[in-house]
């Protein structure tokens, strides 16, 4: 009997060291989790003001002309801030400008620089900014594959291109705003990665990559910067329905998993300032609490399957097309 009640002790230790280790492994991931489901109703109209008394009366969104910039440039323009657009279609900016400033008592600039260029794009950048104080930096732009790929398959410039402005951008822009945001003593800088950081992703192989360097060099920037009064955030969204996922009728359709752009920016900017790392959006939180419980090549292996049956789904869809 004392034999047995031994061997049940040792069970239950094991069993409790295990579920510690799992809490303290998915903490974070709960409390994000809890957050994001109560921030909708906690969170009211206070920031309306405040964040432009926090960070400044200028934000530079990177990529906002379209998806998620754009609609995080109206978040913006509704809170008073006066924004900076930069993308590459000097058409797509003018007309951009002109909506937000016919809906908000707000200035705008635009700039047109294309990322894939790499210094080139900065040195435009710096040069039309001139001495305008930057308070709120978004990272906005970013490439994707056309469709899931094996790597031989896709373009080499897409794979340059992908990697100078996923990586290359928002490090210079990085490097670019925050010495001056550190010497006001206050701004914020949102990098905005994707879920495919949580894995290795096969298929979106190179994508993936860059946004968990995105993660990586978020984390860091906020140890350096962040004590000095510096907001530095990363945001790893989940699908959102915007073109860059055109290659795919399911997430072109908006949904309780696929957000619309304006919903997700939505709640992105009302968590400017509160949350330091988050999906940006609530739905996304629960579906990352829930992705991350798996160990990593589980999560690389779904990850895979999906974008094989994505990558088969477009390809007979093209056929179809041709035929
Ligand atoms: N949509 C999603 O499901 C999803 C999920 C996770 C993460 N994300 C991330 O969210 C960010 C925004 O994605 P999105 O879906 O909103 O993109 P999107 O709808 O494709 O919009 C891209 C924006 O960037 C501009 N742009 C594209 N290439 C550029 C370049 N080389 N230089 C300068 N501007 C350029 C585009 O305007 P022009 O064409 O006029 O230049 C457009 O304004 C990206 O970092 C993406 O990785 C998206």
């Amino acid at each position: 009997m004392m034999f047995c009640d031994f061997y049940t002790f040792v069970l239950a230790l094991l069993g409790l060291i295990v579920l510690l280790n799992f809490l303290y492994n998915n903490l974070w991931g709960f409390l994000q989790l809890t957050h994001s489901i109560l921030a909708p109703y906690f969170i009211v109209n206070e920031e309306n003001t405040t964040l432009a008394k926090k960070y400044g009366s200028w934000a530079l969104i990177t990529g906002s002309t379209d998806g998620i910039g754009k609609a995080y440039a109206i978040e913006l323009a509704k809170r008073g801030i006066n924004v900076i657009l930069v993308s590459r279609s000097k058409e797509k900016l003018e007309n951009t400008a002109k909506e937000i400033e016919c809906q908000y008592s707000v200035k705008t600039k635009i700039i047109a620089a294309d990322f894939s260029l790499g210094e080139k794009a900065i040195d435009i950048i710096k040069k039309e900014i001139g001495g305008t104080e930057i308070g709120i930096l978004v990272n906005n732009v970013g490439k994707q594959y056309d469709y899931p790929m094996y790597l031989e398959e896709v373009p080499e410039q897409d794979l340059w291109d992908i990697i100078n402005i996923n990586i290359g951008a928002v490090t210079m822009m990085c490097r670019t705003f925050v010495k001056d945001m550190k010497k006001r003593g206050k701004g914020a800088i949102v990098n905005v990665s994707s879920a495919s950081e949580l894995q290795p992703l096969p298929l979106m192989t190179v994508y993936a990559a860059t946004k968990a360097y995105i993660k990586s060099f978020t984390a860091s920037l906020r140890y350096e910067y962040g004590e000095h009064g510096l907001t530095i955030q990363h945001l790893g969204p989940f699908f959102v329905n915007t073109k860059m996922n055109k290659f795919s009728d399911r997430f072109q359709k908006n949904s309780f998993m696929v957000p619309n752009p304006d919903m997700y920016a939505r709640y992105a900017v009302s968590i400017l300032g509160r949350q330091d790392k988050s999906t940006g959006y609530w739905t996304h939180g629960i579906q990352s609490f829930l992705t991350e419980i798996a160990p990593e090549w589980i999560r690389m292996h779904i990850g895979g399957q999906m974008n094989k049956h994505l990558r088969n789904e477009y390809l007979s869809e093209q056929k179809k097309k041709i035929s």
